[in-house]
Protein backbone atom coordinates (compact mmCIF):
# COMPACT_ATOMS: atom_id res chain seq x y z
CA UNK A 1 0.00 0.00 0.00
CA UNK A 2 2.78 2.26 1.22
CA UNK A 3 5.03 1.25 -1.92
CA UNK A 4 2.24 1.85 -4.37
CA UNK A 5 1.66 5.47 -2.68
CA UNK A 6 5.00 6.16 -3.05
CA UNK A 7 5.30 4.55 -6.69
CA UNK A 8 2.60 6.87 -7.94
CA UNK A 9 3.81 9.95 -6.25
CA UNK A 10 6.79 9.39 -8.02
CA UNK A 11 4.93 10.46 -11.19
CA UNK A 12 3.39 13.66 -9.54
CA UNK A 13 4.76 17.33 -9.83
CA UNK A 14 3.45 18.93 -6.82
CA UNK A 15 5.40 16.93 -4.00
CA UNK A 16 8.34 17.01 -6.65
CA UNK A 17 8.34 20.80 -6.23
CA UNK A 18 8.12 20.75 -2.26
CA UNK A 19 10.70 18.09 -2.17
CA UNK A 20 13.50 19.21 -4.70
CA UNK A 21 12.67 22.92 -3.90
CA UNK A 22 14.12 22.45 -0.25
CA UNK A 23 17.58 22.20 1.54
CA UNK A 24 16.01 19.40 3.45
CA UNK A 25 14.90 17.38 0.54
CA UNK A 26 18.20 17.55 -0.95
CA UNK A 27 19.69 16.16 2.44
CA UNK A 28 17.34 13.56 1.83
CA UNK A 29 18.09 12.61 -1.24
CA UNK A 30 21.56 12.35 -0.47
CA UNK A 31 22.23 9.33 0.97
CA UNK A 32 21.19 8.01 -2.25
CA UNK A 33 22.61 10.23 -4.71
CA UNK A 34 26.18 11.35 -5.62
CA UNK A 35 25.19 14.94 -5.56
CA UNK A 36 24.12 17.32 -8.13
CA UNK A 37 27.50 18.20 -10.66
CA UNK A 38 29.48 15.79 -12.40
CA UNK A 39 32.65 16.77 -10.23
CA UNK A 40 30.27 15.23 -7.20
CA UNK A 41 29.91 11.97 -8.95
CA UNK A 42 33.72 12.00 -9.97
CA UNK A 43 35.07 12.45 -6.58
CA UNK A 44 32.75 9.46 -5.57
CA UNK A 45 33.93 6.96 -8.53
CA UNK A 46 37.35 7.69 -7.08
CA UNK A 47 36.83 6.87 -3.88
CA UNK A 48 34.59 3.68 -5.21
CA UNK A 49 37.60 2.58 -7.54
CA UNK A 50 40.40 3.30 -4.59
CA UNK A 51 38.62 0.73 -2.61
CA UNK A 52 38.13 -1.47 -5.37
CA UNK A 53 34.39 -1.26 -6.73
CA UNK A 54 33.84 -0.36 -10.82
CA UNK A 55 31.09 2.05 -11.18
CA UNK A 56 28.20 2.75 -13.77
CA UNK A 57 27.27 6.76 -13.77
CA UNK A 58 23.70 7.91 -14.28
CA UNK A 59 23.37 11.56 -14.81
CA UNK A 60 19.52 11.29 -14.05
CA UNK A 61 16.45 12.22 -15.65
CA UNK A 62 13.35 10.27 -17.48
CA UNK A 63 10.28 11.14 -19.16
CA UNK A 64 11.90 13.97 -21.04
CA UNK A 65 9.15 15.47 -23.89
CA UNK A 66 11.48 18.19 -25.31
CA UNK A 67 13.96 17.43 -28.26
CA UNK A 68 16.13 19.89 -27.31
CA UNK A 69 16.38 18.25 -23.77
CA UNK A 70 17.57 15.09 -25.06
CA UNK A 71 20.48 16.72 -27.11
CA UNK A 72 21.66 18.29 -23.93
CA UNK A 73 21.42 14.85 -22.10
CA UNK A 74 22.69 13.45 -24.91
CA UNK A 75 25.70 15.98 -25.10
CA UNK A 76 26.29 15.54 -20.96
CA UNK A 77 26.71 11.53 -21.67
CA UNK A 78 29.43 11.86 -24.74
CA UNK A 79 30.64 14.31 -21.96
CA UNK A 80 30.80 11.95 -19.07
CA UNK A 81 32.86 9.41 -20.86
CA UNK A 82 35.29 11.78 -22.29
CA UNK A 83 35.55 12.37 -18.48
CA UNK A 84 35.67 9.34 -17.29
CA UNK A 85 38.35 8.52 -19.79
CA UNK A 86 40.54 11.35 -19.33
CA UNK A 87 40.59 10.41 -15.81
CA UNK A 88 41.23 6.92 -15.85
CA UNK A 89 38.30 6.25 -14.00
CA UNK A 90 36.85 2.79 -13.94
CA UNK A 91 33.38 3.44 -14.40
CA UNK A 92 30.44 2.82 -16.97
CA UNK A 93 27.38 4.87 -18.15
CA UNK A 94 24.19 3.72 -17.75
CA UNK A 95 20.56 5.88 -19.45
CA UNK A 96 17.20 6.12 -18.83
CA UNK A 97 15.88 5.27 -22.80
CA UNK A 98 13.43 8.22 -21.80
CA UNK A 99 16.17 10.86 -20.84
CA UNK A 100 17.54 9.97 -25.18
CA UNK A 101 13.86 10.53 -26.13
CA UNK A 102 12.09 7.38 -26.39
CA UNK A 103 8.37 8.79 -24.88
CA UNK A 104 8.75 11.15 -28.27
CA UNK A 105 10.10 8.92 -31.19
CA UNK A 106 12.21 5.97 -31.20
CA UNK A 107 14.15 7.06 -33.82
CA UNK A 108 16.01 9.78 -32.17
CA UNK A 109 16.80 7.88 -29.22
CA UNK A 110 18.79 5.18 -31.83
CA UNK A 111 20.39 8.53 -32.81
CA UNK A 112 21.46 9.56 -29.49
CA UNK A 113 22.52 5.75 -28.10
CA UNK A 114 24.41 5.36 -31.60
CA UNK A 115 26.70 8.47 -31.15
CA UNK A 116 26.72 7.46 -27.57
CA UNK A 117 28.14 3.63 -28.55
CA UNK A 118 30.46 5.33 -30.75
CA UNK A 119 32.49 7.56 -28.55
CA UNK A 120 32.26 4.46 -26.24
CA UNK A 121 33.79 3.05 -29.15
CA UNK A 122 36.57 5.74 -28.86
CA UNK A 123 37.55 5.65 -25.06
CA UNK A 124 36.87 1.70 -24.50
CA UNK A 125 33.64 2.36 -22.37
CA UNK A 126 30.33 0.83 -22.36
CA UNK A 127 26.65 2.26 -22.14
CA UNK A 128 23.94 0.50 -19.82
CA UNK A 129 20.47 1.31 -20.57
CA UNK A 130 18.53 1.14 -17.89
CA UNK A 131 14.84 -0.70 -18.17
CA UNK A 132 11.93 1.86 -17.53
CA UNK A 133 8.07 1.03 -17.05
CA UNK A 134 6.38 -1.54 -19.11
CA UNK A 135 5.08 1.01 -21.00
CA UNK A 136 8.93 1.22 -22.86
CA UNK A 137 9.80 -2.60 -22.48
CA UNK A 138 8.85 -3.16 -26.44
CA UNK A 139 10.50 -0.27 -27.50
CA UNK A 140 13.71 -0.35 -25.55
CA UNK A 141 14.29 -3.75 -26.71
CA UNK A 142 13.73 -2.75 -30.15
CA UNK A 143 16.15 0.69 -29.86
CA UNK A 144 18.34 -2.10 -28.73
CA UNK A 145 18.24 -4.23 -31.14
CA UNK A 146 18.36 -1.49 -33.60
CA UNK A 147 21.32 -0.04 -32.59
CA UNK A 148 23.26 -2.77 -32.95
CA UNK A 149 26.58 -1.99 -30.97
CA UNK A 150 28.67 -4.70 -30.44
CA UNK A 151 27.88 -6.20 -27.02
CA UNK A 152 31.64 -4.72 -25.57
CA UNK A 153 29.97 -1.29 -25.84
CA UNK A 154 25.86 -1.53 -25.53
CA UNK A 155 24.03 -3.91 -22.75
CA UNK A 156 20.54 -3.50 -21.21
CA UNK A 157 18.42 -4.88 -18.39
CA UNK A 158 15.29 -7.09 -17.69
CA UNK A 159 13.34 -6.88 -14.90
CA UNK A 160 12.17 -10.53 -13.61
CA UNK A 161 9.01 -9.10 -12.02
CA UNK A 162 7.55 -9.18 -15.57
CA UNK A 163 5.79 -12.38 -16.93
CA UNK A 164 7.79 -11.64 -20.51
CA UNK A 165 11.07 -11.74 -19.01
CA UNK A 166 12.07 -15.26 -19.30
CA UNK A 167 10.86 -15.40 -23.42
CA UNK A 168 13.02 -11.66 -23.79
CA UNK A 169 15.93 -13.14 -22.00
CA UNK A 170 15.89 -16.46 -24.71
CA UNK A 171 16.00 -14.00 -27.49
CA UNK A 172 18.45 -11.87 -26.29
CA UNK A 173 20.80 -14.58 -25.57
CA UNK A 174 20.21 -15.91 -28.76
CA UNK A 175 22.81 -12.47 -29.95
CA UNK A 176 24.47 -12.40 -27.73
CA UNK A 177 23.66 -9.60 -25.38
CA UNK A 178 24.91 -8.59 -22.48
CA UNK A 179 22.46 -8.54 -19.32
CA UNK A 180 21.94 -6.85 -16.53
CA UNK A 181 19.40 -8.96 -14.58
CA UNK A 182 16.89 -6.69 -12.07
CA UNK A 183 13.80 -7.71 -10.19
CA UNK A 184 11.96 -4.31 -11.79
CA UNK A 185 11.07 -1.45 -9.28
CA UNK A 186 7.80 0.28 -11.18
CA UNK A 187 4.41 -0.28 -10.64
CA UNK A 188 3.36 -3.08 -13.02
CA UNK A 189 -0.13 -4.43 -13.17
CA UNK A 190 -0.72 -8.37 -12.69
CA UNK A 191 -1.14 -9.28 -16.25
CA UNK A 192 2.06 -8.06 -16.81
CA UNK A 193 4.17 -8.53 -13.79
CA UNK A 194 3.97 -11.00 -10.88
CA UNK A 195 2.13 -9.16 -7.47
CA UNK A 196 4.06 -11.60 -5.16
CA UNK A 197 7.48 -11.09 -3.77
CA UNK A 198 8.31 -14.84 -4.25
CA UNK A 199 7.59 -15.32 -7.72
CA UNK A 200 10.23 -12.24 -7.97
CA UNK A 201 12.70 -14.13 -6.28
CA UNK A 202 11.85 -16.98 -8.13
CA UNK A 203 11.75 -15.93 -11.71
CA UNK A 204 14.93 -13.68 -10.31
CA UNK A 205 16.93 -17.42 -9.73
CA UNK A 206 15.61 -18.58 -12.75
CA UNK A 207 16.90 -16.26 -15.41
CA UNK A 208 20.42 -15.92 -12.83
CA UNK A 209 20.44 -19.96 -14.41
CA UNK A 210 19.99 -19.06 -17.43
CA UNK A 211 22.34 -16.16 -17.76
CA UNK A 212 25.22 -17.52 -15.77
CA UNK A 213 24.90 -20.66 -18.09
CA UNK A 214 25.14 -18.37 -21.22
CA UNK A 215 28.81 -17.84 -20.68
CA UNK A 216 28.36 -14.02 -21.36
CA UNK A 217 29.57 -11.53 -18.61
CA UNK A 218 26.18 -10.62 -17.36
CA UNK A 219 25.82 -8.15 -14.49
CA UNK A 220 23.25 -9.79 -11.48
CA UNK A 221 21.73 -6.24 -9.85
CA UNK A 222 20.44 -6.87 -6.36
CA UNK A 223 20.74 -6.22 -2.82
CA UNK A 224 19.25 -9.48 -1.44
CA UNK A 225 21.21 -11.96 0.89
CA UNK A 226 19.13 -14.80 -0.71
CA UNK A 227 19.41 -14.25 -4.32
CA UNK A 228 22.98 -13.65 -3.73
CA UNK A 229 23.54 -16.83 -2.04
CA UNK A 230 21.81 -18.37 -4.88
CA UNK A 231 24.00 -16.81 -7.77
CA UNK A 232 26.90 -17.32 -5.71
CA UNK A 233 25.64 -21.55 -5.80
CA UNK A 234 24.68 -21.77 -8.94
CA UNK A 235 27.88 -20.22 -10.44
CA UNK A 236 29.93 -22.97 -8.39
CA UNK A 237 27.56 -25.28 -9.36
CA UNK A 238 28.47 -24.16 -13.31
CA UNK A 239 32.01 -23.76 -12.58
CA UNK A 240 31.46 -20.24 -13.34
CA UNK A 241 34.40 -18.11 -12.36
CA UNK A 242 33.80 -14.95 -10.27
CA UNK A 243 35.81 -13.08 -13.47
CA UNK A 244 32.85 -13.90 -15.64
CA UNK A 245 29.89 -12.00 -14.00
CA UNK A 246 29.26 -9.37 -11.57
CA UNK A 247 27.57 -8.03 -8.80
CA UNK A 248 25.87 -4.75 -9.16
CA UNK A 249 24.49 -2.74 -6.15
CA UNK A 250 22.87 0.77 -5.68
CA UNK A 251 24.79 3.92 -4.28
CA UNK A 252 24.29 4.13 -0.64
CA UNK A 253 22.69 0.84 0.09
CA UNK A 254 23.92 -2.34 1.51
CA UNK A 255 27.64 -0.91 2.17
CA UNK A 256 29.09 -3.39 4.00
CA UNK A 257 27.26 -6.58 1.45
CA UNK A 258 29.50 -4.16 -0.89
CA UNK A 259 32.46 -4.67 0.39
CA UNK A 260 32.01 -8.11 1.80
CA UNK A 261 31.55 -9.50 -1.73
CA UNK A 262 34.81 -7.74 -2.75
CA UNK A 263 36.54 -9.32 -0.10
CA UNK A 264 35.16 -12.41 -1.15
CA UNK A 265 36.75 -11.98 -4.53
CA UNK A 266 33.57 -10.92 -6.77
CA UNK A 267 33.13 -7.89 -8.75
CA UNK A 268 30.92 -5.25 -7.85
CA UNK A 269 29.83 -2.63 -9.86
CA UNK A 270 28.08 0.53 -8.31
CA UNK A 271 25.32 2.31 -9.77
CA UNK A 272 26.11 5.95 -9.16
CA UNK A 273 23.22 8.22 -9.62
CA UNK A 274 24.05 12.37 -9.58
CA UNK A 275 22.49 15.45 -11.16
CA UNK A 276 19.13 17.42 -9.81
CA UNK A 277 16.37 15.36 -11.32
CA UNK A 278 16.76 13.28 -8.47
CA UNK A 279 12.90 12.93 -7.17
CA UNK A 280 11.40 10.16 -9.57
CA UNK A 281 14.48 7.78 -8.50
CA UNK A 282 14.67 8.64 -5.03
CA UNK A 283 10.81 8.25 -4.49
CA UNK A 284 11.56 4.79 -6.38
CA UNK A 285 14.36 4.10 -3.58
CA UNK A 286 12.07 4.86 -0.59
CA UNK A 287 9.13 2.40 -2.32
CA UNK A 288 11.34 -0.03 -2.15
CA UNK A 289 11.99 0.10 1.43
CA UNK A 290 9.21 2.27 2.78
CA UNK A 291 10.76 1.89 6.34
CA UNK A 292 13.62 4.34 4.66
CA UNK A 293 10.90 7.07 4.44
CA UNK A 294 10.81 7.01 8.69
CA UNK A 295 14.20 6.35 9.03
CA UNK A 296 15.16 9.43 7.12
CA UNK A 297 12.41 11.96 8.33
CA UNK A 298 13.25 10.85 11.94
CA UNK A 299 17.31 11.45 11.36
CA UNK A 300 16.44 15.07 9.52
CA UNK A 301 14.45 16.21 12.79
CA UNK A 302 16.90 14.78 14.84
CA UNK A 303 19.05 17.57 14.04
P1 LIG B 1 14.70 -6.38 -2.30
O1 LIG B 1 13.86 -5.19 -2.61
O2 LIG B 1 14.02 -7.64 -1.89
O3 LIG B 1 15.74 -5.94 -1.17
C1 LIG B 1 16.63 -6.84 -0.55
C2 LIG B 1 17.24 -6.11 0.63
O4 LIG B 1 18.08 -5.05 0.16
C3 LIG B 1 16.22 -5.43 1.53
O5 LIG B 1 15.76 -6.29 2.52
C4 LIG B 1 17.01 -4.28 2.09
O6 LIG B 1 17.85 -4.71 3.15
C5 LIG B 1 17.89 -3.88 0.94
N1 LIG B 1 17.31 -2.83 0.10
C6 LIG B 1 16.74 -2.96 -1.12
N2 LIG B 1 16.33 -1.77 -1.58
C7 LIG B 1 16.62 -0.89 -0.63
C8 LIG B 1 16.45 0.51 -0.53
N3 LIG B 1 15.89 1.25 -1.49
N4 LIG B 1 16.87 1.14 0.60
C9 LIG B 1 17.47 0.42 1.61
N5 LIG B 1 17.67 -0.91 1.56
C10 LIG B 1 17.25 -1.54 0.45
N6 LIG B 1 15.06 -1.38 -11.66
C11 LIG B 1 14.45 -1.20 -12.85
O7 LIG B 1 13.22 -1.35 -12.95
N7 LIG B 1 15.18 -0.84 -13.97
C12 LIG B 1 16.54 -0.69 -13.91
O8 LIG B 1 17.16 -0.38 -14.92
C13 LIG B 1 17.18 -0.89 -12.66
N8 LIG B 1 18.54 -0.75 -12.54
C14 LIG B 1 19.16 -1.14 -11.36
C15 LIG B 1 20.55 -1.16 -11.27
C16 LIG B 1 21.17 -1.66 -10.13
C17 LIG B 1 22.67 -1.72 -10.07
C18 LIG B 1 20.38 -2.14 -9.04
C19 LIG B 1 21.00 -2.74 -7.81
C20 LIG B 1 19.01 -2.06 -9.10
C21 LIG B 1 18.38 -1.54 -10.24
N9 LIG B 1 17.00 -1.46 -10.31
C22 LIG B 1 16.40 -1.24 -11.53
C23 LIG B 1 16.19 -1.56 -9.08
C24 LIG B 1 15.67 -2.98 -8.85
O9 LIG B 1 14.67 -3.27 -9.79
C25 LIG B 1 15.07 -3.13 -7.44
O10 LIG B 1 13.98 -2.26 -7.31
C26 LIG B 1 16.05 -2.85 -6.32
O11 LIG B 1 17.31 -3.37 -6.59
C27 LIG B 1 15.55 -3.48 -4.98
O12 LIG B 1 15.45 -4.84 -5.12
P2 LIG B 1 16.50 -5.91 -4.51
O13 LIG B 1 16.87 -6.83 -5.61
O14 LIG B 1 17.61 -5.22 -3.86
O15 LIG B 1 15.64 -6.78 -3.51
Amino acid sequence: MLRSSLLYFSEKQSLKHLLTGHSWGQRLAGRFIAGNTLEDAVRVVRTLNAEGFDVTLDCLGESVCAEAETEEACRIYLGILDRVAAEGLRSHVSIKPTQLGLAIDEKLTERHLSALCERAAKVGSFIRIDMESSAYTESTLRVFRQVGAPRERLGVVIQSYLRRSEKDVEELLKFGARIRLVKGAYQEPGHLAFPRKADVDHNFARLTEMLLASGIDHAIATHDDRLIATTKEIARARGVGADRFEFQMLYGIRRQLQRDLLRQGYRVRVYVPYGNQWYAYFMRRLAERPANLFFLLSNLFRD
